[in-house]
């Protein structure tokens, strides 16, 4: 294993013992991630369902279907990609994460955006997407575009669940997100307007802040 597989391998062990809130005496599984730490791109959904608090893998259920199917067409596997959640146990019910949660929570997705570094980060539904660009404004606004983000493209959309009760103008809008994200994983890194500036000043004000 390199350093950062090793790294990962150390923050999912603390993860999986984790107690910090109180869906540690609910859950059946801690969901960490699933897919390649090397990945260029990243997803972030919001928090484990019923199929994935029982497997111990994120995005397996009806969500992860669509999410496999949206990545298949632009010609990307599951597996070339890494995938977490803001929460990585299941809340009751599969109800909203509380605000103790998500904070309880982010020193782990902290530690994956860091330590995977990928390109380009999707955010999946409202919850991720606030947590990172830190906007008060619904995803419905915000997608359709990719935001600067720390060195890295952030391309908000809706969480495939969304998709998957709103027909198909959600779906349509998702391809397009999807198409973008395809397109900015072309762009090589050098043309990358992301990638400008000062990178190790940025990386240090990463390890201090990345979202919060
Ligand atoms: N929804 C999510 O946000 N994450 C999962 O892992 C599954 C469903």
């Amino acid at each position: 294993m390199t350093g950062i597989h090793l790294e990962l391998a150390e923050v999912a062990a603390r993860a999986a013992v984790c107690t910090s809130c109180a869906l540690a005496t609910t859950r059946t599984h801690v969901v960490f991630a699933d897919g390649s730490p090397d990945a260029d791109l990243m997803f972030v959904g919001e928090a484990p369902g019923s199929n994935e608090d029982l497997q111990g893998v994120p995005f397996v259920g009806a969500a992860g279907k669509l999410l496999d199917k949206l990545l298949g067409e632009i010609g990307i596997q599951r597996h070339e990609v890494y995938i977490a959640n803001v929460l990585k146990c299941r809340p009751p019910g599969n109800r909203d994460p509380l605000p103790g949660e998500i904070e309880a929570c982010q020193d782990f997705l902290r530690a994956q955006l860091t330590l995977v570094d990928p390109r380009v980060v999707v955010t999946l539904g409202n919850f991720a997407t606030k947590l990172l660009l830190k906007r008060d404004v619904g995803i419905t606004r915000l997608r359709g575009q990719a935001y600067p983000w720390w060195r890295r493209h952030l391309v908000p959309t809706f969480h495939p669940a969304a998709a998957l009760r709103g027909g198909d103008r959600v779906l349509d809008e998702m391809r397009q997100d999807f198409a973008l994200v395809a397109s900015l994983l072309r762009t090589p890194p050098a043309a990358d307007a992301a990638t400008a500036g000062d990178v190790a000043k940025a990386h240090d004000a990463e390890h201090l802040g990345l979202f919060g």
